[in-house]
């Protein structure tokens, strides 16, 4: 690193450094052969290398209808259009460091052990994060960097990496290669199920990714065996990256699905239904809730199944083979310990004040609601500070599941203000009265009671924390994605001309934005499904297009008809807020119900009773979840 005072000056003083490598042997290559299960500690976080359930010797062998794919996933990196930066002051042995960061509490608890300071000397600034999809859940070395020179200068430093540097200095999505062998009886029912995932990671780090939770959840099969591998490489550690191993394990998943339904002549659809899972077969606990059915019931009439001819090759307009195909998602539901304050005002203001980040999901605005909901105010009254680790201790904004642990923390604040106020309130006849008079009303609204007794304000912290429900259900969001695409027949270009999803994603705090997160979702899963790609050089061991001109991402023009609705769901055996997440699981399922419409388009007979895509719009309406799914 080259510390100046002006950008210019460092970046002119780094390109005169000259380094020199003494070559070595180097895996730069995915090398099959040195695969290697993960490590024991892969294991305890439930990545485990092998596992079966049922008699998987006789079964696959037994299977009337069975098929056999090979899946290759590509690296993908986030580029976020915010890079990574970091700007770190010390004040004596006292360090802030405003940074990019999914989680500022782990960004103060590693730089301090790595300084050797105690952590109440490090404070983390990270109110805005524009955009990181998983790449700013951990710390990674230039934040260390960045606290280092500027303890040598004396003098606060910023350290912003370039595009170039996002391949190298943050983590990515691992490069994956699966196996997916189905067996099924005639009727469409599953018999066994094999899957296996190799995938890569660095030579002096492991990353496991849970690549084949959905092998083992999603649907009902007796027999199952999945087994993961890594091959370590020379390159820098990858990282989560959003539904990280999931939206991996989807894809092979359902690829193998689709092929199992072509296979037995089936419909895709109706392939899915016949194997829908009462439980969850891998824990054998119970869902805390599960609309998976009805998810496919209304995407399927939103999109227009019935309609879709089964053959393929079957439908043309113009110059464009047309196919339509559809694949399940699911994404695990989870909650993690997590405190907030909340202080209102006689004034009839609120301060809402955790550590959790926002970045991009709108956790200001749907934390705001929450204490909006519960604190009988209006919104606009609502201000929330959060990414500071000054504040309340809050968990990974990752893993979709901020609404779930900070959601409920707020939630939980808001209920002992609610408390404090009602052991204030006295006069239980007028409470009685006033909730005989309507549920609605309730209690006094603690503002009147902090009015009411002359106070200036009523603060209240409280942290919420998963209970035994773990224990006892499976929680997990779901959905189902249609796809419409149009293939030319000549060059053989794809354009997703509609996508469908309907999400069980629990209760939904706010439709708008979680609408706008599953647009967001599924315009990254045009981009998993035909567009992003890391060339990687094996003679130096770097990504070719480290740039956003050669990595390709959907843009508008890539992104037409896009809709996305949620099943009515509250799943408040999971969490007292009822919410499961919706983030990660709105980018599952995207990219193999796009890679079935293509395997649905080879040419024949024309048609041209399809939809023209319509440009994406705002629809805010009820969902009506019909009586039953059409199958064609
Ligand atoms: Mo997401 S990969 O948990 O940011």
């Amino acid at each position: 690193m080259v510390v100046a005072d002006t950008v210019e000056e460092a970046r002119h003083a780094a390109d005169l450094v000259e380094v020199t490598y003494e070559p070595a042997p180097a895996a730069t290559t995915f090398d099959l052969g040195r695969s290697r299960p993960p490590s024991s500690g892969a294991e305890e976080g439930e990545r485990p290398g092998e596992t079966a359930r049922g008699d998987m010797d006789g079964a696959l062998a037994g299977a009337p209808v069975a098929i056999d794919i090979t899946c290759v996933a590509p690296r993908e990196h986030h580029h976020a259009m915010e890079p990574h930066a970091t700007i770190a002051v010390w004040q004596g042995e006292r360090l802030t460091l405003y940074d990019k960061t999914q989680w500022v509490d782990n960004d103060r608890k590693e730089i301090a052990h790595v300084f050797g300071i105690p952590e109440d000397h490090v404070r983390v600034i990270s109110p805005y994060v524009g955009g990181a999809f998983g790449s700013a859940l951990r710390t990674w070395p230039h934040v260390a960097i960045a606290a280092l020179a500027a303890r040598r200068v004396r003098r606060p430093v910023r350290l912003e990496l370039r595009r170039r540097e996002l391949t190298t200095s943050v983590g990515f999505r691992p490069h994956t290669r699966q196996r997916v062998a189905l067996g099924a009886n005639t009727d469409g029912t599953l018999f066994s199920l094999v899957q296996e995932a190799v995938a890569q990671t660095s030579t002096y780090e492991e990353y496991a990714e849970s690549t084949l939770d959905p092998a083992r959840v999603t649907y009902a099969c007796p027999n199952v065996r999945t087994s993961y591998r890594l091959v370590p490489m020379h390159t820098n550690t990858p990282c989560p990256m959003r539904a990280p191993g999931i939206a991996t394990g989807t894809y092979a998943l359902e690829l193998g699905m689709d092929e199992l339904a072509a296979a037995l002549g089936m419909d895709p659809l109706a392939l899915r239904l016949q194997n829908l899972a009462d439980r969850d077969q891998e824990q054998n606990l119970p869902w805390s809730s599960n609309e998976l059915e009805a998810c496919y019931r209304v995407a399927a009439a939103r999109f227009g199944w019935e309609r879709r001819l089964r053959e393929p090759r079957s439908t043309r307009l113009g110059s464009a083979l047309i196919g339509q195909g559809m694949a399940t998602a699911i994404y695990a539901a989870d909650r993690a310990p997590a405190s907030a304050s909340v202080t209102l005002f006689a004034s009839g203001d609120a301060l809402v004040r955790t550590a959790a980040s926002d970045m991009g999901p709108g956790t200001y605005t749907s934390l705001a609601q929450v204490a909006a909901d519960a604190l009988g105010i209006p919104v606009a009254r609502v201000r929330v500070e959060i990414g500071d680790t000054a504040l309340p201790p809050a968990p990974v904004h990752g893993g979709s599941m901020t609404m779930a642990s900070v959601g409920n923390a707020v939630h939980a604040a808001c209920e002992a203000v609610r408390a404090k106020a009602l052991a204030l309130g006295g006069d239980p006849a007028s409470r009685s009265s006033a909730r005989a008079s309507g549920p609605a009303a309730g209690d006094r609204e603690p503002v009147e009671v902090i009015r009411g007794h002359g106070l200036d304000r009523l603060e209240a912290t409280a942290t919420s924390r998963p209970g035994e429900e773990a224990e006892k259900y499976a929680s997990w969001a779901f959905g189902a994605v249609f796809a419409e695409v149009r293939v030319d027949a000549e060059l053989g270009a794809v354009r997703v001309s509609r996508l469908v999803g309907a999400y069980d994603i629990g209760r939904v705090v706010n439709p708008k934005i979680a609408r706008s997160q599953c647009i967001g979702g599924m315009v990254v899963g045009i981009g998993m499904a035909l567009l992003e790609e890391a060339q990687w050089d094996p003679r130096f061991g770097r990504v070719m297009n480290a740039n956003l001109a050669e990595y390709l991402v959907p843009v508008n023009a890539d992104a037409l008809d896009i809709d996305a609705v949620f099943v009515p769901s509250d799943d408040r055996n999971f969490n007292p807020l009822g919410v499961k997440g919706v983030a990660e699981i709105a980018l599952c399922g995207v990219a193999p119900a796009i890679a079935s419409a293509v395997y649905h388009t080879p040419p024949a007979s024309a048609s041209d009773s399809f939809p023209s895509p319509r440009s994406y719009c705002w629809r805010s309406e009820r969902v009506q979840v019909p009586e039953r799914v059409q199958v064609p």
